[in-house]
């Protein structure tokens, strides 16, 4: 396997960190993007459920009056699609014609998956990009699904999570300004929730968080020639309350020696020395309308199910603390 430098790279800058630390975005190889799509099934982690229930159940209202028109319909472009799952649920609400389908994800497994799902659904040219975020919003800005239609992008899962709320907040701006008046942004995100169903969700009792947490050090092994011994690091879930979040980490079980080849590492772990690989932020309802409104998101027509302020239209999940909020762009 040939070596992505860039991997190479982040790896290396991350572990001479102090505390060491890893970049989350390099979760999803194949068989991470496999481990995150069971995280999503399983009973403790009710992010996907929530927000798959409320696409389910208000998904029309959340396509309300961005139909286009029939030589200029809908275009829909996700951001960090995953398995396409939601976005199938989306469409299959939608009672106006959607024109084209633009799937971004950095995993070519993912974008596999969510292709065959979307293409199975409807006569939709489907279009992909093997891209970060920003290299998927560079190229949605000059190449939308469809040309003249209005677009909606969806940048849901409260992918947005693992941004802190700064970055996360530029983010925002950088989704408004690759769109243009008549477009809008569904934007998912997870709300704070007890403590105790938090971790639950981040360190479940099947483990799977665990093995997902883990096989960055595997994915390294293999790719960037590394030593890491899976035995010898153990799986840790923190809520920070302070910080809304919570925190994973993989901890040094013994003192210990990992040379990483690619990067040209050869470091000691202490025992308990961690490496911090993610934090998941948690958000308050009226926050996130505030953040979308401040990157420059205009106000939305009529109110939500649930009324946000500002009129923008806002969904929530009771049981599982999860929201949708729709943004337009407004001339
Ligand atoms: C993709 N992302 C929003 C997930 C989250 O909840 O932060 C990744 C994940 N990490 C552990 N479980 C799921």
């Amino acid at each position: 396997m040939s070596i992505d430098p860039e991997f190479a790279r982040d790896v290396r800058e991350g572990l001479l960190r102090t505390p060491r630390e890893l970049p989350p975005r390099y979760f999803y190889d194949a068989l991470g993007s496999q481990l995150f799509e069971a995280i999503c099934r399983l009973p403790w982690y009710r992010v996907t459920r929530g927000e798959q229930l409320l696409l389910e159940r208000h998904g029309a209202a959340m396509l309300d009056g961005l139909a286009g028109s029939a030589a200029a319909p809908l275009g829909v472009a996700e951001l960090g699609c995953g398995s396409g799952q939601k976005l199938a649920t989306l469409l299959r609400a939608a009672s106006a014609p959607v024109g084209g389908v633009t799937l971004i994800d950095i995993s070519a497994a993912a974008l596999a998956m969510a292709t065959d799902h979307l293409s199975q659904l409807g006569p939709w040219p489907v279009h992909t990009q093997e891209a970060s975020y920003d290299e998927g919003l560079a190229r949605l800005a000059t190449s939308r699904p469809v040309s003249d239609g209005p677009l909606l992008v969806l940048f849901l899962g409260s992918n947005i999570g693992n941004f802190h709320p700064s970055e996360g907040r530029a983010l925002l701006g950088r989704i408004r300004r690759t769109l243009r008046p008549g477009d809008a942004l569904l934007l998912g995100t997870d709300l704070v929730k007890p403590e105790r169903n938090l971790l639950l969700a981040y360190d479940d009792p099947l483990q799977v968080t665990a093995a997902f947490n883990r096989n960055l050090l595997r994915r390294i092994d293999e790719e960037l020639g590394g030593t890491f011994e899976l035995d010898g690091f153990s799986h840790r879930a923190i809520w920070n309350a302070a910080e809304s979040r919570v925190e994973m980490h993989l901890v040094s079980l013994r003192r210990q020696r990992v040379t990483v080849a690619a990067c040209g590492l050869d470091l000691t772990f202490e025992a308990g020395e961690t490496i911090w690989t993610e934090s998941s932020y948690k958000y308050d309802p009226a926050a996130v309308v505030a953040d979308g409104l401040a990157a420059g998101f205009g106000t939305g027509t009529g109110a939500g199910v649930d009324a946000a302020p500002g009129g923008v239209r806002q969904w929530i999940e009771p049981d599982s603390a999860f929201a949708l909020t729709r943004f337009l762009v407004t001339p």
